[in-house]
């Protein structure tokens, strides 16, 4: 690809970083902290896990849990001071809007943005295009995250737009993604089962959604991951993300209820696939007290929420419960990533 024409160029030269950005720019700044590997952050897009290196992930992971254990010494410090936000969510969020938004004033930045399609003109009965709203965008803030109904958009947003962008969760299905929330269950992995490598863990519910092809694109990059995956149609893997984690070796295999792995898995990861209705016709895809009777003590169940009645209220005083500490941790985790991106991770 070739370098943005003249009267679309940004302050901001974004890197060549081929696992997020796959196009070729010229890096205009040098690097901060050249052989660091919180480097490959710096002024890239990050749109996908897809072959997003190990060393990137786990730097990533360290400053986010460096920043959580020091986090008021952080907040004081103001790492992003004059630094914009710009959200833009084009669907509905909870966690992750509101957890960039609260990161990026946490790190003394600001944001703007809006949380419907319908309030900015890409929503317009007369819709602008993206091409130009990313341009203006790029005029208004130094980082953009973008959630979208639609696979591929926020690639397409940041192909025009001169600042770093972060793909916020983009549609349902084959391609879809969610990097971020990846970053955050990895980090909650390490946090409370001290590693990644050698993990056994059981996917169950909706793996046709973005969160759960981010989660099987990272796992690819750590050693001797066990995936188990208890899916249904309309949930099952799609074509593309099974190929992919066949081509990158990840060792993985299909069951056909909890109770087939609960006792040797050290995380069940569930993600919706329903309503209410559809766990009474299928109830070996609810996780409760019963589900994880003989699981092993350290056992995590993970959900990216928000959640049915996938796992009841009642499941949350559980010791293997760690779906709130998961959403808590969006916040330093997504305070790291930022920090990587447009400050300078090595000077908190
Ligand atoms: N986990 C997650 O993406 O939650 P939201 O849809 O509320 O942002």
């Amino acid at each position: 690809m070739t370098a943005q024409p003249s009267h679309r160029a940004s302050h901001r030269a974004k890197p060549a970083f081929s696992p997020f950005t796959p196009r070729d720019v010229n890096w205009a700044d040098p690097p901060l902290h050249p052989n660091h590997p919180l480097e490959a952050f710096r002024n890239a897009d990050v749109l996908s896990m897809r072959g997003m290196p190990r060393h990137a992930i786990e730097a990533l992971i360290d400053s986010a849990a460096a920043i959580k254990a020091q986090f008021k010494d952080v907040v004081a410090a103001k790492p992003l001071a004059g630094k914009i936000l710009g959200s833009l969510f084009f669907s509905t969020s909870t966690r992750t809007r509101l957890s960039f938004e609260a990161a990026m004033i946490r790190m003394g930045g600001g944001v703007v943005g809006f949380s419907t399609k319908e309030a900015s003109r890409l929503g317009a009965l007369q819709p602008e295009s993206l091409e130009d709203t990313a341009t203006c965008i790029s005029a208004y803030c130094d980082i953009a995250v973008m959630r979208h109904p639609d696979v591929g958009t926020p690639k397409l947003f940041a192909e025009h737009c001169g600042v770093p962008v972060i793909n916020g969760g983009d549609g349902i299905g084959a391609g879809s993604e969610h990097p971020t929330q990846t970053m955050i269950d990895l980090f909650t992995m390490q946090e409370r089962l001290g590693r990644i490598d050698g993990l056994k863990i059981l996917m169950i519910g909706g793996l046709h959604l973005r969160a759960a092809h981010s989660l099987l694109h990272a796992l690819c990059a750590f050693d001797k991951v066990k995936v188990y995956l208890l899916s249904d149609a309309p949930g099952r893997l799609p074509d593309a993300e099974q190929h992919a984690i066949d081509a990158a070796g990840l060792d993985w295999e299909c069951v056909s209820d909890v109770a087939d792995v609960a006792a040797e898995v050290d995380v069940i990861y569930h993600n919706a696939m329903g309503e209410h209705a559809y766990y009474i016709v299928k109830p070996q895809f609810l996780i409760d007290h019963a589900s994880v009777a003989r699981a092993k003590p350290e056992l995590i169940v993970m959900h990216p929420l928000d959640r049915r009645c996938e796992i009841p209220a009642s499941f949350d005083n559980s010791p293997h419960s760690v779906y709130f500490q998961q959403a808590a941790n969006g916040v330093p985790l997504r305070m790291a990533l930022m920090n990587a991106m447009i400050g300078d991770p090595l000077a908190l």
